[in-house]
């Protein structure tokens, strides 16, 4: 593959990993769904060295797959065709953060959690959170502008981008990192460059916004019979409680399926079916009677579960954020993240298992998601890895409810084929424009994101 010795002299011999025992975790998603053949993977230290990389593999027109902390559920981040791996996992320092300017600069391999930390030390946060935190990297949440928990107070990654350094497809370094909260001077290079899942430049490092920490916090799991109640409930919770911090949604199969697989008690014993709500508040001061008075004004509230300290707190949230792990024990599955209108979404949770089951009639369907967002995360259990008829038939239902076919998780390659349902030819044709402009020989993740122009 390509020279490799090239690439050795550049990040050493121990950064440049060949054998395929060595590469298998690099090459395999997390879902186990895509697997890519044997490749290489190279691991840079520093910026120049991964601009070095790239200019290397520019001048021998090979392709190239930047990879993070490989939690994409897209697949995205592993190599389909046998590129070559770029992991930005050695790039993972974090600048002591500016305290006066709530901001701090990390590199592009720093783990979501190192962050946190980190903010948290300087008496600030940041106002990301996803289940992925100690593995997914600063740089992979910006190429998939990742969402998460908090989308809801804090807004998504792209949000909380002030500046960004890069390699341009050429190995050309470009930088903009400046501790300013204003700064209003032409195109937004780390805009354009958070959601673009590693097809215009490689990030390096990041300048990221922070949020003042709420440190006071109470969550109250509530079960709803139908899952109309619950969306309902999510509305009015939005409206009615300032110190709202997340709605998180699940359904009684999903919860059942996280009490087998990792050996939980049931929040209520008793309870056969519903739809759950996991809210929290969080603030300066103590929210319990603000989220107490909240639920109460609720109507269609079944059962609720409330935790004010952090133990019990942690033991509700293990019941949302372990569904991905569940589903995966399971088997592979086909990861539909999407978004509707907040009205169409008890509409969404009812048609899909129908629409699943009038094609493969012997997978399961699991439903979970960020109610207050209108993200629905469709998980399809029981697919052959390459039979795409179930997303499909999901993602027109979804259009037709006036939808995304991605909420948060971005396109990668399992969704690219769909991307016209979500975006006109004109927008389409100006994404194929940027992405000439940045990466004219098309080695930055070739086969993500863009329609194959051939089918
Ligand atoms: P990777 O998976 O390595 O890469 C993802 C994409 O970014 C690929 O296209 C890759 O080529 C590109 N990329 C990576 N690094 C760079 C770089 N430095 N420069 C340019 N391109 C790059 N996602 C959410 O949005 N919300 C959630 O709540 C959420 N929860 C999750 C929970 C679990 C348990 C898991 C496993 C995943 C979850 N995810 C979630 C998905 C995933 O964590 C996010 O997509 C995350 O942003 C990926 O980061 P990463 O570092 O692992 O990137
Ligand atoms: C989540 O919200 O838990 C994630 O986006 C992961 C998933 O969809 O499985
Ligand atoms: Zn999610």
């Amino acid at each position: 593959v390509n020279d490799r010795a090239r690439l050795t002299e550049i990040v050493g011999p121990a950064n440049v990993l060949a054998d395929d025992d060595m590469t298998a975790g690099y090459r395999q998603d997390w879902t186990g769904r895509f697997l890519g053949p044997s490749t290489v993977v190279v691991r840079p230290g520093t910026t120049d060295e991964a601009a070095a990389v790239i200019k290397a593999c520019a001048e021998t027109s090979t392709p190239v797959v930047p990879q993070g902390g490989n939690t994409g559920l897209v697949g995205g981040s592993v190599p389909l065709s046998g590129e070559v791996v770029l992991s930005l996992t050695r790039l993972n320092r974090i600048e002591p953060v500016d305290a006066a300017g709530g901001q701090v600069t990390a590199d592009a391999g720093a783990a979501i959690a190192a962050v946190q930390h980190a903010a948290a030390q300087a008496g600030w946060a940041y106002g990301v959170d996803l289940a992925s935190r100690d593995s997914a990297t600063v740089g992979g949440t910006i190429a998939t502008n990742a969402g998460g928990l908090r989308v809801l107070r804090y807004g998504d990654t792209r949000a909380q981008l002030v500046g960004i350094e890069a390699v341009l497809a050429n190995g050309d370094i470009v930088t903009s990192l400046p501790a300013l909260f204003r700064n209003n001077t032409g195109y937004h290079l780390p805009s354009l460059l958070c959601g673009s899942e590693g097809t215009l430049a490689v990030i390096t490092k990041a300048r990221l916004r922070l949020v003042p920490p709420a440190p006071h916090k109470s969550a109250a799991l509530l079960r709803f019979a139908t899952t109309d109640d619950a969306a309902a409930a999510a509305g009015q919770l939005r409206r009615g409680l300032a110190s709202l911090a997340a709605v998180e949604f699940f359904l009684q199969a999903g919860l059942d399926l996280v009490c087998e697989t990792f050996a939980l008690a049931h929040p209520f014993a008793a309870a056969t079916e519903g739809a759950y709500l996991l809210v929290e508040a969080a603030s300066d001061r103590d929210p319990i009677e603000h989220l107490a008075a909240a639920v109460n004004a609720l109507d269609g509230v079944a059962d609720v579960a409330v935790a004010t300290d952090s133990h019990t707190r942690a033991a509700l949230w293990r019941y949302r954020e372990l569904h991905t792990e569940s589903i995966n024990h399971v088997g592979p599955p086909h990861k539909l993240d999407v978004a509707v209108p907040v009205a169409a979404l008890a509409e969404l949770v009812a048609r899909v298992p129908g629409v699943v089951h009038a094609i493969a009639p012997t997978a399961k369907t699991w439903l979970f998601g960020h109610a207050a967002d209108g993200n629905v995360h469709i998980n399809v259990t029981g697919l052959d890895p390459d039979d795409d008829r179930v997303d499909d038939a999901v993602f027109r239902l979804v259009a037709d409810l006036g939808g995304s076919i991605s909420a948060e998780h971005g396109i990668g390659t399992a969704k690219r084929r769909w991307l016209p349902l979500a975006r006109t030819p004109a927008e389409i044709a100006a994404f194929r424009a940027l992405k000439r402009a940045f990466d004219p020989a098309g080695i930055l993740n070739p086969h993500v994101l863009l329609p194959d122009e051939r089918r």
